[in-house]
């Protein structure tokens, strides 16, 4: 089901919302600074009724990129938003040239793996005590393909 939110890029006048969200997400958030130092990379917000209401940022190097952050309120979690901003990401990533995609996700972290399960991410790595607060292995993820649609 598609999500009640339409996908923009990110401009600095998202940066206070999103950081807000950021920290009700995370035990160590990211600053709106540190946010907006990434407003030249693919930063994508969901909007609803005029409130940014979920994030996701990304960079690329090459035909690689990571996903570094995404978040969704928790007030309209389970809606499709993460879904929706995965998949318009990956299909700018892969219109760009990009045919592997990288993140790293929590093994606690039930809901995000089964998201990237869902569009296609495949564990390939753990990295041993990569989290701290609190301490925690990573589970590395990669996704092959071109968009949101094919890959496996
Ligand atoms: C992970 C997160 C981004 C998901 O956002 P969301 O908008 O609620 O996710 P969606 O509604 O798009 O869900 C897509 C799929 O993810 C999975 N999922 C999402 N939340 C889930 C949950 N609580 N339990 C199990 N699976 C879940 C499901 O497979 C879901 O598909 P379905 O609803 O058709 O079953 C959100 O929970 C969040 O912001 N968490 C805190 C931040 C975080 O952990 N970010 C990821 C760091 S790696």
């Amino acid at each position: 089901m598609d999500a009640p939110c339409r996908i923009q890029a990110a401009s600095s006048a998202d940066l206070g919302a999103v950081a807000r969200i950021e920290a009700t997400a995370f035990p160590d958030p990211w600053s709106a600074e540190q946010f907006g130092s990434h407003l030249g990379d693919l930063f994508l917000v969901a909007v609803a009724a005029g409130e940014v209401i979920g994030y996701l940022v990304a960079w690329s190097v090459g035909v690689e990129a990571e996903i570094l952050n995404v978040a969704v309120a928790p007030d309209v979690r389970r809606r499709g938003t993460a879904r929706t901003l995965l998949t318009e990401a990956l299909a700018k990533l892969g219109q760009a040239g990009v045919t592997s995609v990288f993140l790293e996700v929590r093994p606690s972290n039930v809901a995000a793996r089964h998201l990237y399960a869902s569009v296609g991410f495949r564990e390939v790595a753990r990295r041993r005590g990569y989290y701290a607060t609190p301490r925690e292995d990573a589970l590395v993820l990669r996704r092959e393909g071109h968009d949101g649609r094919d890959g496996q």
